[in-house]
């Protein structure tokens, strides 16, 4: 498939319908996803990224079928991380000594990923490359999300391939944002947003601002997964501008992981005490072992406050808790508050380690969340309610 988005520019991509796990198994993918690439043609011709290395012969041999590869005069790798840079190597076979235009990040990460000897031509922000009618702009992106990436602007047909930011992982052959479902597109971005970006949200509010004060006309935002923003495109960067500004909803969630269901108990009571002082505020509860992490790390990004709960087992805390834990360290979430609660049937550690891990996650800890023996009882499932009373209490 390929499908012509101007006169002057045609999508080459790959959309990969069975991807379920991506990096690893660090990002589930439950709508798949896409890698898009792109071939400008003017007087000159160029290619803007490729797609993920299982797909690179398939790749290859359709583009074959739109252009003779030899026309090819300049790639443009915009983002050397193997989902864009994959099928490279097997093109470069073909022709290999086209010039590859990307940053000297770019240039270092190709080179130690593929150990070729291409024809670099490392750009920064502000060159440009001039195609006939079209000048390509060139605006580095450091660290959104690796120190390599960058966005090309294209001034003829006023589009800006954007790389990673403002994509999805969502597969669609309707390939427009006006055309596809938009829960399921803004679920998407919100996870990919809450997942992956967050950590360098300083970084995404000052590069929007860069751009924005260009005042550059925008047709089209051309990401590299999912679909292309078209339908006034700036709502996407101002989603972003959002989601960078310690984003909240007006949304309390309750993570736990439970042995035999004290802990779960203990959730739901803290649940009934927090919407016994706001029965406006939404309350979702999630078992971690049960629940896919990525969804809950969404979640958890959107809340302005967060329980977590875990039953004491050998001294620590049950593991899907504990993963997740690991994953809030890293992404930094801003502006929410955290406490913790357990149950234990001996030594009774978890609520200590859980308060350790959300203060080392930087969060705003509400201490003295309840540690409940065994199964809580009337007075336990007390201790929890009123603690949903003083969480919730937090917020007034
Ligand atoms: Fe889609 Fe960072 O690669």
């Amino acid at each position: 498939m390929s499908f012509k988005m101007t006169d002057k520019v045609t999508w080459v991509g790959k959309i990969d319908w069975e991807l379920r796990r991506f990096h690893g198994d660090e990002y589930s993918t439950d709508r798949g996803s896409s890698y898009n690439s792109y071939l400008i043609r003017d007087e000159k011709t160029v290619l803007i990224d490729t797609v993920w290395l299982p797909f690179a012969e398939e790749y290859v041999e359709k583009l074959k079928e739109e252009i003779d590869l030899k026309e090819i005069d300049y790639i443009i790798v915009q983002h050397s991380e193997i989902d864009h840079s994959g099928a490279l190597p097997l093109l470069l076979k073909e022709i290999p000594d086209t010039p590859i235009y990307c940053t000297p990040n770019g240039k270092k990460i190709l080179q130690s990923t593929f150990h070729e000897d291409w024809n670099f031509v490392e750009v920064k922000t502000g060159d440009t490359l001039n195609i006939g009618e079209s000048t390509l702009t060139f605006v580095e992106a450091r660290m959104l999300h690796w120190p390599d990436s960058m966005m090309t602007y294209m001034d003829s047909e006023a589009i800006l391939f954007s790389n990673d930011a403002f994509g999805q992982h969502y597969a669609s052959d309707l390939m427009y944002n006006d055309l596809v479902d938009q829960c399921e597109l803004f679920e998407e971005a919100i996870k990919y947003y809450a997942n992956i970006l967050t950590p360098f949200s300083a970084l995404v509010t000052n590069k929007i601002k860069e751009v924005l004060s260009l005042e550059l006309p925008l047709n089209m935002i051309a990401t590299s997964h999912g679909i292309i923003w078209r339908d006034n495109p700036a709502q996407i960067v101002h989603k972003y501008l959002e989601w960078a500004d310690a984003y909240q909803e007006n949304q309390i969630t309750i993570v736990y992981d439970t042995m035999w269901n004290a802990t779960k108990r203990m959730a739901e009571a803290i649940s009934d005490g927090i919407k016994s002082v706001d029965d406006t505020v939404t309350v979702k509860l999630y078992n971690a072992a049960h629940t896919d992490k990525n969804d809950i790390i969404t979640q958890l990004f959107k809340s302005k406050g967060f329980l977590f709960g875990s039953s004491t087992v050998n001294k620590g805390i049950m593991n899907a808790t504990g993963g997740l834990l690991e994953m809030l360290q890293g992404l930094g979430f801003k502006n929410k508050k955290a406490a913790a609660f357990g149950s234990y049937g001996w030594s009774g550690e978890s609520v200590k380690i859980l308060e350790e891990k959300l203060k080392g996650a930087k969060l705003d800890l509400v201490e003295g969340g309840p540690l409940v023996l065994w199964n809580p009882d009337k007075d336990g499932i007390k201790e929890c309610f009123d603690f949903g009373v003083k969480f919730a209490e937090q917020f007034k």
